[in-house]
């Protein structure tokens, strides 16, 4: 096993009616910026139970935050947080509002210019604004985890940035708010913690044997779950163990000690840039042909995981890591993932090469567990995927 440091602050508040509890974790006198998305928290009923949890309060609201949240609009919320000397944020929403809360929360007392913090990748470890959450999408594990995505308009690109002062300090957790999800909401959103955990599981026979059984335990739960809370997310059962899968696919749990990949979300990011496919799509794309790619390296993990969580029974290392790939495109059609690119745009033919350049600019030529994802195999990947 690797070594490790576990530090995982987040106040997680997981249940029914949870969102009554907010006057206990905000400070009575803070003031408050209260940040969303589009306004679907205004047709489920979420906004009024936060309102209500906080009467008395001084609060500003900030609405607009988009899906695969942009820097250009975050900003407009940076701004206002300064003038009004607000000194607490609360999230309201599902991944993208969140990573739009985390960076608002750094940027505020950034020294220097905030679009740094993304394309210097800089890791934030103080001077944050404290910021609280209330889930209404699980998908992303952002809850409770310390990294975002934010995407920058005038350059289309989609950046992660992340450090120990941008964990939430309380995230609220009721899967009652997954009944007003729409279906493929639901399906992006099992597909999104599905690949979380293969990211950090998927690449070669390691010894830490705890870290590989609490993957597959998650992997296992997603697909027992995930057809059916897709069509009936108003079913307590089906939602908080959706719920808690999404949060303990991302929360950095089962990465401590073991190698990780991340590759897909790299290559996937470029895709939502390029073309606004939703995240999780990106990934139901791209992953089935980067373990095609990468076989040679990955084939021995790809045997156990289909063998533990496919109860795949055939003995052969080729066989079955063949068979594992297959079971888990078959799953991702029928949580309702297109395979293609080309299901999504016509103009698809430069994807390879933009992707390519952009990572060879970055100095991503190396990626993978192993350092063997170079830019040749991306473009092998990326032009699988057209
Ligand atoms: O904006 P509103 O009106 O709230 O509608 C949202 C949005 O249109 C809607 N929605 C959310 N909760 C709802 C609801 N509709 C009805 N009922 C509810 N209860 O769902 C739509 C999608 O929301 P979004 O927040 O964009 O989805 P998701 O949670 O999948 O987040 C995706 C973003 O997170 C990033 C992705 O790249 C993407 O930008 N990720 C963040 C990660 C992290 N911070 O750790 C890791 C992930 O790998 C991912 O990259
Ligand atoms: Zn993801």
């Amino acid at each position: 096993m690797l070594n490790f440091e576990l530090y995982n602050p987040v106040n997680l508040v997981f249940g029914k009616g949870q969102t009554s509890k907010l006057s206990k974790l905000i400070p009575a006198d803070a003031k408050v910026l209260l940040a969303y998305g589009g306004g679907s928290i205004f047709n489920n009923g979420v906004h009024a139970q936060v309102t209500d949890a906080l009467k008395g309060y001084d609060i500003t609201e900030f609405g607009g935050i988009e899906p695969n949240p942009r820097y250009e609009t975050v900003m407009k919320a940076v701004e206002i947080v300064r003038e009004k000397k607000l000194d607490f944020i609360l999230a309201v929403g599902g991944g993208s509002v969140i990573d739009g809360v985390k960076f608002i929360s750094a940027a505020v007392k950034f020294d220097g210019d905030p679009i740094d913090i993304l394309q210097k990748r800089i890791r934030i470890e103080g001077n944050t604004v404290p910021f609280g959450t209330v889930l209404t999408l699980p998908a992303t594990g952002s809850e409770m985890n310390s990294g975002s995505v934010i995407t920058i308009n005038s350059t289309q690109e989609k950046l992660s940035f992340g450090g120990p002062a941008v964990f939430p300090k309380f995230s609220i957790c009721d899967p009652t708010v997954v009944a007003s999800l729409p279906k493929r909401q639901v399906q992006n959103g099992v597909i999104d913690a599905f690949t979380h955990v293969m990211e950090q599981y998927l690449t070669y026979p390691h010894d830490a044997m705890l870290q590989d059984r609490i993957a597959e335990g998650i992997l296992q739960t997603l697909i027992e779950i995930g057809p059916d809370v897709a069509e009936t997310p108003a079913d307590y059962k089906l939602a908080s163990n959706f719920m808690w899968c999404c949060t303990m696919a991302l929360n950095g749990l089962i990465q401590k000690g073991v190698p990780t990949d991340w590759a897909t979300h790299m290559i996937g990011h470029e895709l939502t840039a390029l073309y606004e496919i939703d995240h999780a799509r990106t990934l139901a794309i791209i992953a089935p042909n980067l373990y095609r790619v990468l076989f040679e390296t990955k084939k021995e993990k790809l045997a156990q995981y289909g063998c533990r969580v496919w109860n795949i029974t055939e003995s052969d290392t080729d066989k079955a890591a063949k068979q594992a790939i297959e079971k888990t495109v078959d799953f991702f059609k029928t949580m309702g993932m297109p395979e293609k690119i080309s299901e999504y745009t016509a103009d698809y033919g430069n994807t390879a090469d933009f992707i390519v350049k952009r990572f060879e600019e970055r100095g991503w030529k190396a990626m993978g567990e192993r350092g063997n994802i170079t830019p040749d195999k991306v473009r092998e990947i990326v032009e699988m995927s057209y």
